[in-house]
């Protein structure tokens, strides 16, 4: 499988804070069949300003710590990045990282109570650029939560949609749970991811969501949440 939400990085935003700590994280994944990880740490979103380099640079150093401690998982650059203005110029000069640093997926947040408006345009104009946006955690957006056909018109327009792993499990709350499940009967999920910060908080682990996930669209299409779909795009190539 592979994560492509972790927040797995150390000392750059709100997941660990040590090397070690990264580590027992990557563990935990690798023993969950988790093979690759994507490390998208928040950027631009006012309080974390990862920056492009410190990113890749910190993910040498946490694969090489990860060899020497034979654990057998690969961390991709990445990052999670908010709404703003010049968000294309800011990926063409390499200002914020794409999935695996490959210029054609970013992984979106957008603010959790409302949706701004121009979204869909802004959307849009991504994807007249080459970029195409994945909204982050859709299930943990109220507006969605409360609007589930807003998911729709902005997948329409072009964006894709991931989930968090206890979003589909119901460890997150119902109401997540609820969202998560209608995105997924009406297939408008293209990623399940962990979005893990802790041990404690979200932990790397994906198995028990692929197992919800497979009650509902069945044992293949819930696998390419985490396998095929992911793979595609680590390798910039579309999804369908
Ligand atoms: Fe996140």
């Amino acid at each position: 499988m592979i994560d492509i939400h972790a927040h797995i990085l150390p000392s750059l935003d709100d997941g660990p804070e040590t090397i070690e700590e990264s580590v027992e994280l990557c563990k935990v994944a690798a023993n969950d069949g988790i093979k690759r990880i994507v490390a998208t740490p928040h950027s631009k979103d006012g309080v974390y300003e990862a920056k492009s380099d410190k990113i890749l640079e910190t993910v040498n150093v946490l694969n090489l710590k990860l060899k020497e401690n034979q654990i057998d998982i690969e961390v991709l650059p990445g990052s999670e990045i908010h709404i703003h203005e010049g968000l294309v110029e800011s990926i063409e000069s390499g200002e914020v990282l794409t999935i695996n640093n490959s210029g054609k997926f970013i992984l979106f947040e957008l603010p959790f109570v409302f949706i701004p408006p121009g979204t869909d345009k802004f959307i849009f104009n991504l994807k007249i650029n080459g970029i195409v946006p994945i909204i982050a955690h859709a299930e943990r957006i109220s507006a969605f939560q409360k609007n589930t056909e807003l998911v729709r018109q902005l997948v329409k327009i072009g964006a894709l949609v991931q989930v968090n792993a206890p979003g589909l499990t119901g460890q997150a709350g119902p109401r997540e749970r609820k969202c998560a499940e209608w995105l997924l009967k009406n297939r408008l999920v293209h990623f399940i991811a962990s979005d893990v910060h802790s041990l404690s908080g979200r932990p790397p682990i994906l198995s028990k969501a692929v197992e919800c996930a497979a009650r509902i669209v069945g044992e293949e299409e819930a696998r390419a949440l985490v396998c095929h779909n992911p793979e595609q795009i680590i390798n910039g190539l579309d999804i369908r």
